[in-house]
């Protein structure tokens, strides 16, 4: 494999053309099929989806909403069966629910029922289902006995690590500190080594209203967003109202370990990976056997974390890793000029984190993690987003997604561009040294169209007029350590005229750089999930909520998209049907390896 690295054009695909219409395209000589739907049941007593006679207790039966992160499990060491494990971000109730009016500025729950929010409550979290490949076709299992809902309404949490027990996570349904009621905004996720998904908590803030005026941690809540009033749980729900419950925040915004080979485990928040708006969680086994698991914080100026375990893998025996992310050393980057990228630890007692700053115990570095690299001086970034290690080549790549709000006088090395619409891709040049305190970065490409100075795009000259993308999210590498990309540019696709989609990126070599379009989603989508099949002969894409973003810009569709008005009813097409989120499955005509 290693003697692929710096051959030419390591894509032998033809690529696809930008653009936006109501469907998706894959590149020619592949198949691209839904595989799974928002409301598909996945237990034999499920109710079908009726979008017009919704309940939550169906909807907890179901396959859940904005599918995002995709993780695939083999079962019996099979390529052609396993587990995927699928994160429900979040919820779009215009185009969920018949008879609400497409959302305002500043206008929110407008017409949401308490039985929506129960609804809403059992679309998020995540589904783990079964899937098969048979004739070249993956479709789910229904009722497979690994198949499994965990949802925020119902799913007992454990916390563990050093946090678990902590005053501060401590509240009147849980004295204990240990046990929380579900995880939210799944946003992307890892695999581990031995075999468990981590699901990582991303915008936890918007969950929780209420006033943070005269709350005992309004500073720490307000470095965090809290409260983010987004949804109205915390109407009917009192952990979500920070003045009845005043330390539910603090048990959110984790990274959240679950074993999907057994659906009565309890998933449990990895305490010691720290607390933050977790994008993704990338793990390799460094060069010292030890696990090093990469993190962003998706947020305008946050910042880019790794966390290296104090033990060492057990390859042998997947159990016995069950408590390895419970002890570690979190670090947090700080990107250098001169091409140097340092990992400053968040170890209480250290350097400026002592209990006078407020970090009393390693409990209190964790919860505020992001206070705590604040005072390390970390470097703040352009949102990352998802990081993926290629083991091929030791590079560790890093999403950055956007910030319009950098101004030039705040710009820096690693984040170079002003007004920064269209994001970059960063790489961590580790030579293989994952636990080093120091490592060297480059940049990959500077994102946007490079045919229009002003944009300020770098890419290989080698890249098309379709190769080019903007607003990289998720990623992934393949078994052949190729990079794959896909973009979420939210209401700015207009900027560019194409939809979000997925592009092969080429990493090393003379064509470093040049990326190359292979699917598209329809209009208002954005791109997630990329997940390969060990052997690439699958590509799994979540397609997250279809017709929702920069829907008044679509020739043809009138205003925002709503239930009774959508830009587009993919993938089903049917009058009266609302577009579904859905995950589908990419293969190649005839079978291989995909691209
Ligand atoms: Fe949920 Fe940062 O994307
Ligand atoms: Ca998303
Ligand atoms: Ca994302
Ligand atoms: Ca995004």
């Amino acid at each position: 494999v290693a003697a692929e690295a710096g051959s030419l054009d390591r894509f032998a695909f033809d690529e696809i053309a930008h653009g936006v219409d109501t469907t998706h395209h894959v590149a020619p000589g592949h198949d691209a099929r839904v595989l799974i739907r928002w409301g598909d049941p996945l237990f034999a007593d499920a109710p079908a989806f009726d979008p017009h006679d919704q309940s939550a207790d169906a909807q907890e039966r179901q396959f859940g909403y904005n599918n995002d992160y995709v993780g695939f499990v083999p079962l019996e060491g099979r390529l052609d069966r396993g587990l995927l494990v699928v994160n429900h971000e979040y919820t779009n109730e215009e185009l969920m629910f018949p008879g609400l009016p497409a959302p305002q500025a500043g206008d929110d729950f407008t017409g949401i029922t308490d039985e929506m929010m129960e609804i809403e409550k059992a679309a998020h979290g995540l589904s783990i289902v079964e899937v098969v490949r048979e004739q070249g076709r993956w479709g789910y299992v229904r009722d497979s006995r690994y198949n499994r809902r965990i949802t925020p309404r119902s799913t007992e949490i454990a916390l563990s690590g050093p946090v678990a027990g902590h005053a501060r996570v401590r509240t009147d349904a849980d004295p204990e500190g240990r046990r929380v009621i579900g995880t939210l905004n799944n946003c992307a996720g890892g695999t581990t080594p031995w075999g468990t998904i981590l699901t990582c908590e991303e915008n936890f803030h918007g969950y929780f209203l209420g006033d943070a005026a005269h709350h005992p941690e309004k500073d720490q809540l307000a470095r965090y967003g809290v409260p983010g009033h987004a949804y109205d749980w915390g109407r009917t729900d009192p952990r979500f109202d920070i003045a009845r419950e005043p330390n539910e925040p603090n048990r959110f915004g984790w990274v959240v370990e679950i074993d999907p080979k057994d659906p009565a485990s309890t998933p449990v928040k990895r305490t010691a990976l720290g607390r933050f708006k977790h994008e993704g969680a990338a793990t390799l086994i460094a060069e010292d056997g030890r696990l090093v698991v990469y993190m962003g914080d998706d947020q305008r100026f946050d910042y880019v974390y790794k966390f290296v375990s104090r033990d060492l893998v057990d390859t042998a025996d997947p159990a016995a890793n069950r408590d390895l992310l419970d002890h570690g050393t979190l670090y947090v980057a700080r990107f250098e000029a001169d091409g140097t990228v340092s990992w400053l630890p968040l170890v209480q007692g250290q350097g400026p984190l002592t209990a006078d700053n407020g970090f009393a115990t390693q409990a209190d570095v964790l919860i505020d993690a992001r206070l705590a690299a604040d005072a390390l001086g970390a470097t703040p970034m352009d949102r990352p987003e998802d990081i993926e290690a290629n083991p091929v080549t030791g590079g560790v790549y890093v999403m950055l997604t956007n910030n319009h709000q950098r101004e030039a006088d705040r710009i820096d090395a690693a984040n170079p561009r002003a007004e920064n619409l269209f994001g970059h891709v960063l790489e961590i040049v580790t030579e293989g040294r994952h636990t080093a305190t120091e490592n060297r970065w480059d940049i990959l490409v500077r994102c946007g169209d490079p045919a229009k100075g002003e944009v300020g795009a770098m890419w290989n000259p080698a890249t098309s007029e379709n190769g080019w993308f903007a607003a990289p999210d998720n990623c992934a590498v393949d078994a052949r350590g190729r990079l794959w990309v896909t973009t979420d540019q939210g209401s700015g696709w207009p900027n560019t005229g194409t939809a979000d989609g997925v592009w092969a990126l080429e990493t090393e070599g003379e064509r470093r750089g040049t990326g190359k379009m292979f699917f598209r989603v329809p209009v208002g989508a954005e791109m997630c999930g990329p997940c390969f099949t060990p052997d690439d002969t699958a590509l799994f894409v979540a397609v997250q909520h279809p017709a929702a973003d920069g829907a008044e810009a679509f020739p043809g569709h009138a205003g925002r998209s709503s239930f009774e008005n959508p830009a587009t009813r993919w993938p089903d097409f049917a009058e009266g049907v609302p577009p579904r989120p859905s995950v589908v499955a990419i293969t190649r005509q005839g079978g291989g390896t995909i691209g």
